[in-house]
């Protein structure tokens, strides 16, 4: 029995260095290994031994099945890195495939319609003036000749900090900061972009919102610079076709002020939904800047004069691009914002 144990080892050594392939690998163990293999059937022939001869030959089996494990293993390696080699060099590079294209982020409309504002203004001379979220009753009224029990601050539901702060109910305040700053220089053109809050919550308010503010102050500054200059914006903003019209209003930091539309872009003034079949479309707020006011923060009213006006980001965004519900805006659904 040794004898057959030895040549079998010998018959598998020989027979092992011809196998190719990681498959053949396989039947080999199986012909030798295996449940029904070669090892197996010597095994079968152990019953005819004698009790002193079983132990030994036992062991002998025990040292062929080790050794022939560790060359299948050694082969098994051999033939892994045989194949990964013939892969690699069968493997083509072709450097000129298109890259996996990378998901670009974009601006939102909100930001889009703000940046074209801001590019008008600065077109025309403005530069940016930024002021706090969180302002003082002096600023955001007081100072806008706003007094404490004027009935005008009805108009705008605030959110309080304490009964003197309160989170900014509109950017005009900035207009009083850049003011106290600078006085008595002039030139000023300004634009004051930014966030404003009112309590109000509806499809067409929003308790966080955007307004730019726009003023210049100089010596002999007209409602006619007035005019001209939100026209030249109108035109730019809304399409070459738009005029605009200045009805009278009321406001506590202006005199005269005055609401200003443009004509509806919709049907070009002759009526429609969009407008109300008015012709007409609301887009701000505006006036010459109250003699209080320049005052308030050191301008000589009697030498330097302005105007003022302070338009709504996302209406301003909604006539542009027909868009229905305010909140949309701030929904973050892609579906929608992916459409600007
Ligand atoms: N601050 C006003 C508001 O939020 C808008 C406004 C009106 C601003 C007239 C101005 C202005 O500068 O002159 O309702």
């Amino acid at each position: 029995m040794r004898e057959q144990l030895l040549e079998m080892k010998e018959q598998a050594l020989d027979e092992l260095n011809g196998v190719m392939g990681l498959a053949n690998l396989n039947d080999f163990r199986v012909k030798y290994l295996g449940k029904k293999g070669l090892l197996t059937q010597v095994l079968r022939g152990m019953g005819a031994l004698s009790p002193e001869e079983r132990p030994v030959i036992g062991q002998l089996v025990n040292e062929v099945r080790d050794s022939l494990e560790n060359m299948i293993t050694a082969k098994q390696r051999e033939l892994q890195r045989e194949e990964r080699l013939g892969k690699l060099a069968q493997e083509i590079i072709d450097v000129t495939l298109p890259g996996k294209p990378l998901a670009f982020g974009k601006k939102h409309p909100l930001t889009q319609v703000l940046d074209e504002i801001k590019s008008i203004f600065q077109g025309m001379g403005f530069t940016i003036e930024e002021g706090p979220d969180v302002e003082s009753d002096y600023y955001n009224f007081e100072a806008l000749n706003l007094p404490k029990e004027h009935p005008a601050r009805d108009m705008q539901d605030s959110f309080y900090i304490t009964g003197e702060v309160l989170l900014r109910t509109h950017t005009s305040p900035v207009q009083v900061r850049t003011f106290e700053r600078t006085a008595p220089n002039v030139p000023l053109r300004i634009i004051a972009p930014g966030k404003v809050y009112r309590r109000d919550d509806d499809a067409t308010h929003s308790p966080m919102f955007h307004q730019v503010e726009g003023f210049v102050v100089d010596k002999r500054v007209t409602l006619g610079d007035l005019r001209g200059t939100l026209l030249a914006f109108a035109r730019q903003m809304f399409g070459e076709n738009r005029e605009i019209r200045l009805r009278p209003s009321y406001f506590p930091f202006t005199e005269p002020s005055a609401e200003v539309d443009i004509s509806c872009m919709m049907c070009s003034g002759s009526g429609c939904r969009v407008c109300s079949h008015t012709g007409w479309l609301e887009i701000l707020g505006s006036g010459m800047i109250h003699p209080k006011v320049l005052s308030n923060t050191g301008y000589d009213p009697e030498i330097y004069s302005g105007f003022a006006f302070g338009m709504g980001v996302e209406r301003v965004a909604m006539l542009k691009y027909g868009i229905d519900d305010l909140r949309l805006l701030f929904d973050n659904d892609l579906r929608f914002l992916n459409q600007f």
